[in-house]
């Protein structure tokens, strides 16, 4: 299976991701973690990508093809879900190009539909593990109680201004690729608003109608 977990900031992408892999052996890309990776060890690419992602912005679309493309590739083209990748149209693209040269088809590109005050309400209530990378959020998954607090952070494009940022830049530059993958026949709509669980199930009850179809 081959997916794309499509959504605004904050829309569950990286958490529906985490429960696809655990539960259906998929490997989970996502361009934002392997960006902050990059960050972390203060590596070229880090360093460059810092302060647009520190404040909202996106990172430039030659920095992340290569990026997403070699994850593609360590995972021999199949069994992965792709978080955050494609955000621009020159991405999306660069994957369908890259994906037909490696003779793959995408199975499916998931958006994952969620309002603005749920989004603001879920990004200002995440708290992730410095350690581990896990995300909590204070109210629907707090952090447990045997995790030290000093390792419980908040990310700083989680602050309202970067937040505001991130959603101007999806409604402008992102949100017109439902377009592009709705044209192609690709594209399933989602709710993700519910608990996580409901959203999973309607993710998995979405992708298997299109895998019959
Ligand atoms: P990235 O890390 O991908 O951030 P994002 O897309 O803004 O997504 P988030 O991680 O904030 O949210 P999510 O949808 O994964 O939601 P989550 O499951 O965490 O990218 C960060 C930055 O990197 C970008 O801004 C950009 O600078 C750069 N970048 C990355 N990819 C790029 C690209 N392709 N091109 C250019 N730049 C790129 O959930 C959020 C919170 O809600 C959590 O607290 C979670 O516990 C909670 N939650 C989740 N689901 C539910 C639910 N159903 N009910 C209640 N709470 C829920």
């Amino acid at each position: 299976m081959r997916l794309i977990l499509f959504g605004p900031p904050g829309a569950g992408k990286g958490t529906q991701a985490s429960l696809l892999k655990e539960r259906k052996n998929l490997a989970h890309i996502s361009t934002g973690e392997i960006i902050r990776a990059a960050m972390k060890s203060e590596s070229p690419l880090g360093d460059e990508a810092r302060s647009f992602v520190t404040a909202g912005k996106l990172v430039p679309d030659t920095l992340v093809r290569k990026l997403a493309e070699d994850a593609i590739a360590r995972h021999d083209n199949d069994d992965f879900i792709l978080d955050g990748y494609p955000r621009t149209l020159q991405q999306a693209e660069w994957l369908d190009e890259y994906l037909a040269d490696n003779l793959v088809r995408l199975t499916a590109v998931v958006s994952l539909k969620v309002e603005d005050f749920i989004i603001i309400d879920r990004l200002s209530k995440r708290r992730v593990n410095k350690e581990t990378g896990e995300n909590y959020h204070l109210d629907f998954k707090p952090p447990p109680v045997d995790v030290p607090s000093k390792l419980i952070m908040q990310r700083r494009d989680d602050l309202p201004e970067a937040i505001q940022t991130r959603l101007k830049e999806y409604r402008d530059v992102t949100l017109p690729l439902e377009e592009y993958f709705k044209s192609s026949g690709r594209l399933i709509e989602v709710d993700g608003v519910g608990s996580m669980e409901a959203v999973y199930e309607r993710i998995v009850a979405g992708v298997a109608a299109r895998e019959v179809a």
